[in-house]
């Protein structure tokens, strides 16, 4: 076939190769799908992996971002140093690590997710699973923490901390059972449509409470001590705030807008 100047079939691996521009496109219905010389077929409609800073950006995902790198990397080193390095034990360490990891992965997860290309798929979900690790051994730490023996936590932060953190458990065990339970729905050979976007919106909702109140809590705890607002008036109004982003940031997210 080789006169006609089109496909040959001796290439090293024995797959088909294509002359000229080594693309052939087949068209299926309104769909067109290129066969390229690595004998792989790719889709018109995939469009690869988007840039690094086309995420999901939204006033409120950078507001929770902005709150969380303050604490991580402004006012939990200060207040550490302030309070002294060597009156921290090895499992409030462990917690610190552990909790930071789970926030900056809330960040990188909201703002880039599995539509924006395989790459990012791949990421989300290598993150995403370490998260749900750190953030499980981390609260249990963190308990250990605040409440152990030896503690300096203060009881009005141990107590904030603790309701965050059972708030943090429960959104990561029903945001990581209902993506299982997406992905289970999705490879039925006839799946359940409603159910299957139930799932994911499930997983979206509760993982935005991981992000905003849950790992939120003790940031705005310390904003509001800094202003001088009691913890029972400050703690509240911090979680009504961070409860009304998580649907508006599904909202922006539906939308593709940045509001
Ligand atoms: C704090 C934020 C988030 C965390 C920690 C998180 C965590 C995870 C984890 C652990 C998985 C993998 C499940 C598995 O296969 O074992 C996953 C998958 C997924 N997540 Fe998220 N997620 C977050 C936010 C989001 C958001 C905001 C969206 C969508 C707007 C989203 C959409 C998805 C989808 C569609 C999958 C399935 C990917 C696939 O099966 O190919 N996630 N996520």
């Amino acid at each position: 076939m080789t006169n006609l100047g089109d496909i040959t079939d001796d290439d090293e691996e024995g797959n088909v190769s294509l002359s000229n521009n080594n693309v052939v496109g087949v068209t299926v219905g309104r769909q067109t799908l290129n066969i390229t010389n690595q004998g792989d077929i790719t889709d018109d409609d995939d469009k690869g992996n988007v840039s690094l800073w086309a995420g999901n950006f939204s006033i409120y995902w950078l507001l929770a971002t902005l709150i969380g790198l303050w604490f991580i990397f402004i006012h939990t080193p200060q207040h550490i140093t302030a309070k002294g390095v060597q009156d921290y034990g090895v499992v409030f360490w462990m917690h610190i690590t552990l909790a930071c990891f789970t926030y900056i992965a809330c960040m990188w997860n909201v703002f880039h997710t599995p539509s924006h290309g395989p790459w990012y798929a791949n990421i989300h979900i290598l993150v995403g699973r370490t998260a749900v690790f750190t953030s499980l051994v981390g609260f249990s730490l963190g308990m250990v923490a605040a409440w152990g023996p030896g503690s300096t936590t203060s009881f009005g932060f141990a107590i904030g901390i603790t309701s965050g953190g059972i708030g943090q458990i429960i959104c990561t065990i029903i945001g990581f059972s209902a993506i299982k339970l997406h992905q289970w729905e999705k490879e039925k050979p006839v799946p359940d449509e409603k159910w299957k976007q139930r799932y994911l919106r499930i997983h979206i909702g509760t993982m935005l409470g991981l992000f905003f109140p849950s790992c939120g809590v003790p940031a705005v705890m310390r904003i509001f001590e800094m202003v001088g607002m009691k913890m029972q008036v400050g703690l509240p109004v911090g979680l009504t705030i961070f409860a009304i982003m998580i649907p508006l940031t599904t909202q922006a997210l539906d939308k593709k807008r940045w509001y």
